[in-house]
């Protein structure tokens, strides 16, 4: 089976790799060049653990990269996986999806018969629209969302909790005896394959995203009570995720939840409520609790020092998660730009080279110019807290495997602010500091 993959972004990508990993023959399309040139290379474009290895295994063998959309003709299955950012509404944007597709129009023979997977994030509705744009084409359209994390996407791609897979009609046979050959690997391995209509299809990938999403702001608004009273956030999620109808994932209170998808997507879903003239009062929650939560926490900063002009502080944590050097929606970001306008120096650190490095280029562009050189990204963390006159960790590592005592030689003021809930108060408590947690006492 010939398999192409249009888009070789974060999940064309892995969806690429991971099928010449389980012996399929796989061309990737991308309208970068330079991007094509580079993954020919058999260099990733992206941080993400484990990608690149497997990239330099079957680079050339089983998988090539192409700006031409021509090898899709031989091809008998199309992922189609380009990005559907947000649009100024808080839609999703499928500018790229439909250009996709009339490319593949142009390009395939009508009479040869194709799969069409429909594997980008896309409103409810949307696979209809595909397949209407490909009328009069021997095709079917599959709907297939992916559920990758990022820096876990790999392990994510080979070990899935199930394969959602949405058709036209379920009495049509030969697309669904495609799909579960294309995925026969996971199907063996006893990974749920959910089969069911392109609406269902689509929606389960929101109604997944905006699910957790809205755990996260269930915690965080809690634990703004649990920091009122003197509670522990931190002993309420425990306790409350030994109920294993609860669970005990997606309950860490802190800063609030970015990245590339759940800010996105639960913008999306709202949207397709209005739209449905369904009103969306549970997610809209969800995502004004989000919105507020990094206010509260900076205003807890500012109600500690009163004035933030010329105070220093040193910012661990920079991506919008461990292990990624993706900045989307990163709270990080968002406290920095808080800070820098309230007149603070920001330094600040994470682990991933890349991280930082897109920090630096992503304030050389943005703010430089907007608040002048006050923003300083380190490679050292102890560098970083050097003459501080407070710690802000903004991004959940495991913080407290660093030598707090000698951290606590080298800050100017002994203050923390743990967004993310990660250090062991007591620790640092008696080493002098002062500490401040989301919901912790
Ligand atoms: C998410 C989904 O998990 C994935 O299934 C989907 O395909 C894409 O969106 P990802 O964006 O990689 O994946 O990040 P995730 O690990 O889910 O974290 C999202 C955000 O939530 C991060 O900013 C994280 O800091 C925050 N978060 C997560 C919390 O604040 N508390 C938690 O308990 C968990």
């Amino acid at each position: 089976m010939k398999i192409s993959v249009i888009g070789t972004g974060y999940v064309g990508l892995i969806q690429a790799v991971g099928l010449a990993e389980l012996g399929f023959e796989v061309v990737g399309v991308d309208i970068d060049s330079s991007k094509v040139k580079l993954l020919n290379k058999g260099e990733c474009p992206l941080y993400e653990e484990g990608l690149e290895s497997l990239l330099k295994k079957h680079v050339n063998k089983n998988l090539t990269f192409t700006t031409s959309y021509e090898p899709i003709k031989d091809s008998d299955v199309i992922f189609v996986c380009v990005g559907t950012p947000q649009d100024k509404d808080g839609n999703a944007d499928l500018r790229y999806l439909i250009s996709a597709i009339k490319k593949i129009k142009e390009t395939i023979d009508k009479d040869k018969y194709k799969v069409v997977v429909i594997k980008s994030t896309v409103p409810v509705g949307t696979n209809r629209k595909v397949k209407e744009l490909l009328k009069g084409y021997n095709v079917d359209v599959v709907s297939n969302p992916e559920f990758l994390r990022e820096g876990l996407a790999v392990k994510d791609f080979f070990e899935p909790d199930r394969i959602v897979l949405g058709f036209e009609n379920l009495e049509n046979k030969k697309p669904i005896e495609i799909m579960e050959k294309v995925y026969e690997y996971f199907k063996s391995k006893g990974v749920p394959l959910i089969i069911t209509d392109w609406e269902t299809s689509e929606l389960i990938k929101y109604a997944s995203n905006a699910f957790l999403a809205t755990k996260i702001s269930f915690i965080n608004e809690l634990a703004k009570l649990a920091d009122k009273v003197g509670a522990d956030i931190k002993v309420i999620s425990k306790a409350m995720g030994l109920d294993p109808r609860i669970g005990d994932k997606f309950l860490n209170a802190g800063i609030g939840y970015g990245g590339s998808c759940f800010p996105k997507d639960v913008n999306a879903l709202i949207y397709q409520f209005i739209d449905n003239n369904v009103e969306p009062l549970l997610i809209k929650a969800t995502k004004e609790v989000n919105e507020r939560q990094i206010i509260w926490f900076f205003n807890k900063i500012k109600s500690y020092y009163k004035n933030l002009n010329g105070k220093t502080f040193a910012i661990l944590g920079l991506a919008f998660k461990p292990n990624t050097d993706d900045l989307r929606e990163s709270r990080a970001i968002k406290l920095i730009d808080m800070l820098l306008k309230e007149g603070a120096i920001v330094k600040g650190f994470d682990y991933v080279d890349k991280a930082r490095e897109n920090t630096r280029n992503l304030y050389k562009l943005k703010l430089w110019r907007d608040y002048g050189y006050n923003i300083f990204i380190l490679d050292d963390l102890y560098e970083t807290v050097k003459d501080v006159d407070g710690i802000i960790i903004a991004t959940e590592y495991n913080f407290n495997k660093e030598d707090w005592e000698k951290i606590s030689k080298l800050v100017k003021e002994k203050v923390i602010f743990d967004g993310r809930n990660v250090l062991e108060p007591e620790k640092v408590k008696k080493l002098g500091f002062k500490y401040f947690g989301v919901g912790r006492r």
